[in-house]
């Protein structure tokens, strides 16, 4: 079984429409088939109390807010980090995370328009400075993204209904904050399935040998 000493934290963030989920799926049999100990988790979404700010978050049965909306991304970013994250890192597990913090700063941030650097602190804050390791950034161009997201035949997210402009200005937020990182992993989302877990696997094998 490969473990990596103190864990390796990997982010995967991205436009609504660029394929995470199928990524992840595939990502999560390579690590298998190479007898990595790992987990897969989210945000939000990833501890129970996370579970109910999802629902809360992504129905918006009740009016939200920009800032009430950020902040309930906080406090499951908060408990994610407490209860799922850390305790794995300690386990020297590689964890999976389907988005974190940067989606704020780009969402909340760039696209919504509350203050980046306020996010940037009160994220700092929330996971005690925690952050990825890698993030893989799926990058896909807006109409492509809208097509699979129409494709799915899913019940739309309050994401997915924003209008097209709003997904413009989540891209250009990705592009500009993901610029020239050097924890970011830029793959072409456009490219298969196999190909992506292939390049997403040997990034991390390279780095859990270290
Ligand atoms: P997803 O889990 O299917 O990607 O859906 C989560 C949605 O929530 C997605 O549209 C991005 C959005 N989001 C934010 O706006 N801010 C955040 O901090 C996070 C984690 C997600």
């Amino acid at each position: 079984m490969i473990t990596v000493k103190n864990g390796l934290l990997i982010s995967v963030e991205g436009i609504d429409g660029c394929g995470k989920s199928t990524f992840i799926k595939n990502l999560q049999r390579k690590l298998q088939e190479h007898n990595v100990d790992h987990i897969i988790t989210k945000e939000p979404g990833g501890s129970p109390l996370g579970k109910l700010l999802r629902q809360i978050i992504l129905t918006k049965e009740v009016p939200l807010c920009s800032k009430s909306e950020y902040l309930l991304f906080a406090a499951d970013r908060a408990q994610h980090i407490e209860q799922i994250i850390k305790p794995a890192l300690i386990d020297n597990k590689v964890i999976v995370s389907d988005r974190m913090g940067d989606s704020s700063i780009v969402y909340q941030g760039y696209a919504r328009g509350l203050d980046i650097d306020m996010i940037k602190t009160i994220n700092a804050w929330a996971t005690n400075g925690t952050v990825p390791d890698i993030i893989f950034y799926l990058n896909i161009d807006v109409p492509t993204a809208f097509k699979r997201i129409y494709e799915r035949k899913e019940e739309l997210t309050s994401f997915e209904r924003e209008h097209e402009d709003f997904m413009y200005k989540v891209k250009k937020g990705f592009d500009e904050l993901f610029n020239n990182k050097d924890n970011v992993v830029k793959l072409d989302a456009h490219q298969t399935p196999d190909t992506l877990a292939q390049q997403a696997i040997e990034v991390i094998l390279q780095k859990a040998k270290k």
